[in-house]
């Protein structure tokens, strides 16, 4: 089976990685796509995003695609020939959004299916918005965020 994993990755987190794998887990393939939303301020370009989720991510070779994509997830899907697409969930909190879009994404295309998989505890709290935060602020995040992210992170706001 081959499957969407559709996201901002703005960065790539710990809470991805697991995502990823234990998607890879029930999946084949697995093309991790990455919005191309121009309205939105993003710590990381485009340019940035892509290699580093590549690099996270070698070890597991061509089960592994990564690209941008913009407009709708719908047409998307269609244009990868895959109707499934995998999300995590951290929390109750995340439930109505995913909710939301999944119905959303079902109406316009009805054999639209979304798989979740639960983060693990440890993984549970993490989201890019607070990274982003941490890491501005001078904060350490090398336990939350793999290793080429991190250093990365430490480019963009190095640590006094
Ligand atoms: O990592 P994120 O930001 O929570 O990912 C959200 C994402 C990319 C899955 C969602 O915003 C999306 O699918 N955007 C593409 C536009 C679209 O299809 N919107 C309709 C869904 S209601």
């Amino acid at each position: 089976m081959r499957a969407i994993y559709p996201g901002s990755f703005d960065p790539f987190t710990n809470g991805h990685l697991d995502v990823v794998e234990r998607a890879l887990k029930v999946v084949n393939h697995l093309i991790i796509a990455v919005l191309n939303n121009t309205s939105k301020k993003n710590l990381l370009n485009m340019d940035q995003r892509i290699p580093l989720i590549h690099e996270v991510l070698s070890k597991y070779g061509d089960r592994i695609e990564v690209e941008s994509f913009s407009g709708l997830l719908v047409d998307y899907c269609n244009k990868k020939k895959t109707n499934v697409v995998i999300r995590g969930l951290r929390a109750v909190s995340d439930f109505d959004y995913e909710h939301a879009i999944f119905l959303m994404n079902r109406k316009m295309y009805p054999e639209f299916e979304t798989l979740f998989f639960m983060s693990s505890s440890e993984n549970s709290f993490i989201s890019s918005t607070i990274i982003k935060e941490v890491a501005s602020l001078g904060g350490k995040v090398t336990d939350q965020v793999p290793e080429a992210v991190n250093k990365k992170l430490l480019e963009i706001y190095p640590r006094k």
